[in-house]
Order: C-alpha cells, then structure tokens, then sequence
C-alpha cells in the first residue's frame, strides 16, 4: 500500500488527514487523492527516465480533474489528449500549447482545427485517411501539422484484451507497410511537418518487454526509412503499470533499464504518455454499506452507495481492486488476490460488494474475503485514483461524485458533488 493511504489507530488516513473525517463533511461515494502521491510518482517516472529528458505527458484520459492537471503542469508535465474536450482542459490550465500531444483514430475535422488554431505540439495520426485530413484542414489555415505516425507494431502488451492497443486487429495505428508509404511519400503532403514515431501497446504493461520488442521492430523500421526522412521525436506512450494487489510489480526503473538502451540507439527525442502509473494509486472511492442482504444460495451481497457508474473498471474489465473498511479492528493485508483468503487477524466473510445500479454487473467485488461490515460502515476502493472518475456516469440517473484532494492536513474540494440539479440543467428548457 502506498503510504500516503494508511491506517493509524484502526481508522483509514489519506496523508495526515483522516478519511472519515473528510466523509463527514463531504459524504459518499467520493474520490479522494492524495496530492503529494501523485507528485511522487510523477517525480519517480521524470527520474527513471531522466537520462533521455523525455517530455512527460500525462495521459489526460486517466484522471483529467483541473486540479490534478494544474498540479501536474505547475510540475512540468505536459499532456496527452484524445478528444477536444481533454485538450479544452489542458489548454484551461493553462498549458504550453507545445506540450500537448493528440492521439486517437476518430479526430473529427472541427478536432483538428481547434488543435492547429491553438498550435498544439503534435498530432498522433492513426491512419492514412486522418493524415489527409489533417493535410487539409492545415492548408485551410494556411497552417503546418507537426504530426508523429501512430505505429501498430502487432505486439501483444499481455494485458486485457479490451486494453490491448498494439495488436493488428487492434483499431490503432497504422501498419508498417503503410507507415512507409506514407514516408515514401510525405513530400505530397504539403501541409505535414512528419516528425516523430508513435507506439503505445496497451495498459497496464507488466513487463518492459512488450515495449522492447516493439521498439526493436520500430528500430528496424526506421533503418529503412530514415535515408528517406528524419525521425526527430519518439514517443513510447504510456501503459506502466500499478500494484493493484499489494505485490509488488515492476517500477520506472525496471522499465527503463530495458526500454532506455533501444530509445538511445534510435537518437531521437523521447516523448512518453504514463496516466495509471502517476494517478491509480494516488486515488480512493470512499462508499458507504447501505444494507447487508443473505442472497438466495447462502450468498451474501454488501450493498454499498458506489456503484458501476462510479467506478465501471470491475464491471468492464473484470479488474480487482482492492476494497476496505475506513475503520476496522482487521488490519489490512499486506497483499490480497483475486479468490483467496488474505492473511490477517480478525473475522473475514466472502461477500460480493455491489451497487445500487439496476445491472448483475454493477460488482465491486466479487466472492471477496471481507471483515463484516453493517449499513452505514464505509468502505475504501483502493488503486481508483486513474480510469475512476473519468470513466463515471450518469447511469441509472445518479449524480457523479465528488472529488477531494488531500495535501498532508489540507483538505480541498476539486470537482463538487453533482445534484439533481446538475442532471436535468441541460435537458430542462426542452420541456
Ligand atoms: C495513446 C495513449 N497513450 C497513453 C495512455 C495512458 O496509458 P496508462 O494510463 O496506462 O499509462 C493511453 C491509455 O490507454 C493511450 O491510449
């Protein structure tokens, strides 16, 4: 467990800040991060890599709170966007504009142009037919697109096939075969200004060599096409992963002693797109158990106030996370994994933790080894703090949580509770 979320006298502590007490003014469900986590980890990746002075872009997509951008661009980060909205964000905060990257296959014509207006740093091109869009929409302008290629190495990340980017049938990216034509040819795309390679494979990657043999392929790839143009910028993406069981996985460093050497060899600049590693574990859902309920079949189901459309990763990807009592005479297992009982003293039940959706997949957890718990007891999700908020919905007419950041004894409100209110604001005047 992360240090910055720690149990001091049975009860659950975010930095120096108590998560109850933060509950009783703030309720449930909430994500709370802790900011001096998310700092470390910047930090730990900046330095791993530090040797190639890449430029880090955090990967709005995995938790775009301003705030969370704010703090991360006041340390150096810039950002990797995928939508208009995400780059409305970064540009908010008030970004360097050549700090932002722009991925993603289905860049609309109005995308692209609010990017090149605002001089964004480089655009990730996902196929042929994009490029020639965004040729177009430069000459417009009367502008030039600085663009990387989006290879699909047809690499396997060995991770979930649903989070698998860098397999052929993958909808991303462009081929190699393709990618040379394109560079055969790049002086007929008078508006481009080809300067980088692209490869992101998945996430979350568990080893670095995914990324080594996808590098190799890129290096080879790039002895053809190089007497044809130059490479200035690689980007290697995102993808590094967290412990969301307590293990330990591997780190920055582990990554970088593999990916470093290759990167080097290739001589060009480093871009590199982490969102998991800074945020996931910097962040909790705190929920509240409304009721306990004996199922049919001896089952028992902890109905908790958090639900698939606050944090959907177990309901769509089948993901584990971690879950605890915010207070708890059971201390909390060092480690804990899918179907097995964790190590600790004190009475644990198996118990499936749900929400309150209408849907059988609204799980937190399923078949979980858990201290017993009644209506009104919180629970703490741990590892929540990337792909949590972000993926939240509306589902089933709920209001989205709030979000709360933790600075040691600071407690602040970055994003309010949703109301009622807020659910119909845009949909009232229709009536
Ligand atoms: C293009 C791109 N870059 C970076 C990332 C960030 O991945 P992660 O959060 O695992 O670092 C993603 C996430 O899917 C992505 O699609």
């Amino acid at each position: 467990m992360s240090n910055f979320f720690h149990y001091k006298d049975n009860e659950l502590f975010c930095e120096d800040t108590s998560v109850k007490e933060i509950i009783q003014k703030e309720n449930t469900p909430a994500y709370i991060y802790s900011k001096n986590s998310i700092l470390k980890h910047f930090t730990e990746i900046k330095d791993a890599f530090a040797e190639a002075k890449p430029l880090i872009c955090f990967s709005v997509k995995s938790n775009s709170n301003l705030t969370i951008l704010k703090i991360l661009s006041d340390a150096g980060a810039g950002f990797d966007v995928v939508s208009g909205g995400e780059l409305y964000r970064a540009l908010k905060i008030g970004v360097h504009p050549d700090k932002i990257v722009f991925a993603g296959v289905g860049k609309t014509t109005e995308e692209i142009k609010y990017a090149l207006k605002n001089n964004i740093f480089m655009f990730n091109v996902e196929s042929k037919a994009e490029l020639e869009n965004i040729n177009t929409v430069a000459g417009d302008l009367s502008k030039k697109a600085r663009v990387a290629l989006r290879i699909n190495p047809d690499i396997d990340a060995r991770t979930h096939a649903k989070t698998t980017t860098g397999k052929k049938e993958n909808k991303f990216g462009i081929d190699f075969e393709t990618s040379e034509q394109i560079i055969n040819n790049i002086d007929s795309y008078k508006n481009i200004d080809l300067r980088g390679i692209h490869v992101h494979l998945g996430s979350p990657i568990y080893d670095p060599e995914p990324y080594v043999l996808a590098l190799k392929k890129v290096d080879e790839f790039l002895q053809k096409v190089r007497k044809l143009h130059k490479i200035e910028y690689l980007n290697i993406g995102g993808g590094y992963c967290i412990s969301y069981t307590g293990e330990s996985v591997k780190r920055p460093e582990d990554f970088a002693r593999d990916i470093l050497p290759i990167t080097k060899k290739l001589g060009a600049r480093l871009i590199m797109e982490p969102g998991r590693f800074i945020v996931g574990n910097a962040g909790i859902l705190v929920s509240r158990v409304t009721y306990s309920k004996a199922s049919i079949g001896g089952k028992k189901h902890v109905i908790c106030d958090a639900a698939m459309n606050d944090l959907i990763r177990p309901s769509l990807y089948d993901a584990f996370h971690r879950i605890w009592p915010v207070c708890t005479s059971v201390p909390r297992p060092e480690i804990e994994l899918p179907n097995q009982k964790p190590q600790t003293n004190g009475n644990l039940e198996i118990v499936d933790i749900v929400g309150p959706v209408c849907e059988s997949s609204d799980v937190l957890a399923k078949g979980r080894w858990f201290p017993v718990v009644k209506a009104g007891d919180l629970i703490a999700v741990f590892s929540s703090g990337a792909y949590g908020f972000t993926m939240s919905s509306n589902y089933n007419s709920r209001p989205r949580a709030c979000e709360i950041l933790v600075d040691g004894g600071t407690v602040s409100t970055i994003r309010r509770r949703e109301t009622y209110e807020d659910l119909i604001a845009i949909e009232k005047e229709y009536l």
